[in-house]
């Protein structure tokens, strides 16, 4: 994969894919963490000279305009981030983007509107891609992925765009890669692998792949629900992928074949309501043993002796690869349970990896130190299918 420093920027139009998928309360970033980690990649072709171009998606609308998936607020944030003014299209591959982009001069940056504005971006049907892709090849004459975050989507700026143009990667997605080639190829064990999160579906596939290489795998989160079910227990109005209850099975006897420790919550916080977030009402859950949620009730976070038993499967380990919140993280009375776990990470000897937007966003929010962790990627989808062994189109279009 060629690097920034290969290509010829001085002068030229640089558009650079990232990642700016930020969280939004309205049009506040509640964390800024993918637009300062993509931040030096600008700043470096900037201070080459380049015209800079910089692209991404924000949240999954569909095709066209929306104002709340406008990233007029990352604009803003990144010329802070800069320290210089970020010109900002309102859209993407129209009359404002050709005339902001003319208007660059050497050392300038400009902020094109959300590309999934356009249906081209994320379309299934490879000619409606490309032509997306030709559009945005016409406003730049060389192109560096950076977004990582996105390398798992095949879509019209990741994967068709470098294909039309002198190509290369940015420093970000030569870091992340970096960092997540460690944990597949040369790892310090104990390996733990911690998962949660809410896209039960998405992050069954990367435990197979897992269960070959992890000592240890601790589950919580909205995944642990179905594992809890397809064990026979009651989880009441928890999340639940019932669909996917064999496919767990299969998971606990091949980690028992295997001799890897699969390890469930054995307490959790329930309540018969999902708490509110806006106001952060408190939400008064009760605890519970994990087999025996009430049926009127959903499990929100891992209990405390959960949180107990995972910090002393952290203890001694190697490597820590940790994705997916432990609860609902964004309200104080679910919050422990990650808090813990990124505790558990920070006292750990391992070199700690967190992987994933959610989980990044959730360990400075809970306003832990990113710098003590070992890495923080800016790729959930993308850091597992990554583990998982998947070609990342993203990754392939920038090899060729
Ligand atoms: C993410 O937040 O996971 C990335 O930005 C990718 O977003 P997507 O899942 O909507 O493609
Ligand atoms: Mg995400």
């Amino acid at each position: 994969m060629k690097t920034i420093e290969d290509l010829d920027v001085a002068g030229k139009r640089v558009f650079v894919r990232a990642d700016l998928n930020v969280p939004l309360d309205g049009s506040t970033i509640t964390d800024d963490g993918r637009i300062r980690a993509v931040a030096p990649t600008i700043a470096k072709l900037l201070e080459r000279g380049a015209k800079v171009v910089v692209a991404s998606h924000l949240g999954r609308p569909k095709g066209e305009p929306e104002a709340k998936f406008s990233l007029a607020p990352v604009a803003v944030r990144l010329g802070e981030i800069l320290g210089t003014s970020v010109a900002f299209a309102a859209d993407t591959v129209g009359e404002s983007a050709a005339a902001t982009v003319a208007a660059l001069a050497d050392g300038q940056v400009a902020l094109l509107e959300n590309l999934r504005f356009n249906a081209g971006e994320t379309s299934k049907d490879d000619a409606e891609r490309k032509a997306f892709a030709q559009q945005l090849a016409a406003l730049a004459d060389a192109y560096v992925g950076d977004g990582f975050g996105a390398v798992h989507r095949k879509h019209a700026s990741v994967f068709d765009l470098p294909a039309l143009l002198p190509h290369a990667a940015g420093d970000l997605i030569a870091t992340e890669v970096g960092v997540l080639k460690k944990l597949t190829d040369e790892v310090a064990r104990p390996y733990v692998v911690v998962l949660g999160g809410a896209k039960v579906s998405d992050k069954l596939g990367v435990i197979d792949n897992l269960l070959k290489k992890a000592d240890r795998i601790l589950i919580g989160g909205g995944m642990a629900y179905t594992f809890l079910a397809a064990k026979g227990h009651e989880v009441g109005i928890s999340l639940l992928q019932a669909d996917q209850k064999d496919r767990c099975l299969e998971y606990l006897a091949e980690a028992e074949k295997r001799g890897v420790e699969f390890v469930l919550p054995v307490d959790v916080l329930v309540s018969a309501e999902f708490p509110d977030l806006k106001g952060k009402t408190p939400a008064n859950p009760d605890l519970v043993a994990s087999d025996a949620i009430p049926a009127d009730k959903e499990g929100l976070d891992i209990g405390p002796k959960t949180r107990e038993l995972y910090a002393a499967k952290l203890a001694d380990a190697g490597t820590v690869f940790w994705n997916g919140p432990m609860g609902v993280f964004e309200h104080p009375d679910y919050a422990n349970g990650t808090k813990a776990v990124a505790q558990a990470l920070l006292d750990s000897p391992g070199f700690t990896v967190v992987g994933g937007g959610d989980s990044a966003a959730a360990v400075r929010i809970l306003g832990f130190d990113e710098n003590a962790f070992g890495h923080i990627s800016t790729g959930g989808g993308a850091s597992l299918e990554y583990l998982e062994g998947k070609q990342l189109p993203g990754l392939t279009a920038l090899e060729g």
